[in-house]
């Protein structure tokens, strides 16, 4: 991954920091996707990228997902050390060079995932507000659970891992529901994914007049 903005890219004044959260089948990916390919045929320096990442740290946590291992401290533990050094080797190099970065999951999915598992979700956001950059908007999907394991076992043809069993999807929901911050928007993530791409685009408009 290079850290340069390609020639010919308008440069963000303070970079573009754009997060989806969401429950396991609410569509992020999609979305990610759709938003960095038309911030790229705008013109700006849009990398996509996600969490956990395919770091050492991240590596970790993937092999722990099927056979839950970890205690939710270590698993905590684990989850800031890859973000820690996801912000310092990309979220923060691309945004000081005014590029945007499109991020599936930060640091609300801890809130939510090891909040479900009995640790303080509001901690855990004021703690990551120590050090972790703020994005500009937190796009949260919102549905229900039923709807996310069916998509994952139906539409991908995948087991449900050990986060995406439903009472425990439930209570991510729920965590999901209860956060308030000012830069987060709820959107209906059973809307078509042309139609929620709209909405966004539409959001996203006045963060992106640049002068
Ligand atoms: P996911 O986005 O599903 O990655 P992939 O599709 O590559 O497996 O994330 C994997 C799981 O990690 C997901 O079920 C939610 C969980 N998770 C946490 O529990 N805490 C976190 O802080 C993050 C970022 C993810």
């Amino acid at each position: 991954m290079t850290h340069t903005p390609p020639p010919h890219t308008t440069p963000l004044p303070n970079g573009l920091f754009i997060v989806f959260e969401g429950l396991d089948g609410s569509g992020k990916t999609t979305q990610c996707n759709m938003l960095c390919e038309a911030l790229q045929q705008r013109g700006f320096w849009a990398t996509f990228t996600k969490e956990p990442t395919d770091g050492p740290w991240g590596q970790k946590l993937r092999q722990n997902f099927q056979t839950r291992d970890l205690s939710v401290e270590e698993e905590l533990e684990l989850f800031i050390r890859d973000r820690k050094q996801h912000i310092a080797e990309l979220i923060q190099p691309t945004l000081q060079q005014g590029g945007a970065i499109v991020q599936d999951r930060y640091y609300l999915s801890t809130a939510a995932y090891q909040g479900s598992r009995g640790l303080d979700p509001q901690q855990i956001i004021a703690d990551h507000q120590t050090f972790a950059p703020t994005p500009h908007r937190i796009y949260i999907l919102d549905i229900s659970p039923e709807l996310g394991i069916q998509r994952i076992t139906e539409g991908r043809g995948e087991q449900p891992n050990a986060f995406e069993q439903l009472e425990s999807l439930q209570r991510c929901h729920e965590i999901f529901a209860s956060i308030n911050l000012p830069n987060i928007r709820r959107l209906d993530g059973t809307l078509a994914p042309a139609e929620l791409h709209a909405q966004i685009l539409q959001d996203l408009t006045p963060l992106l007049n640049i002068a």
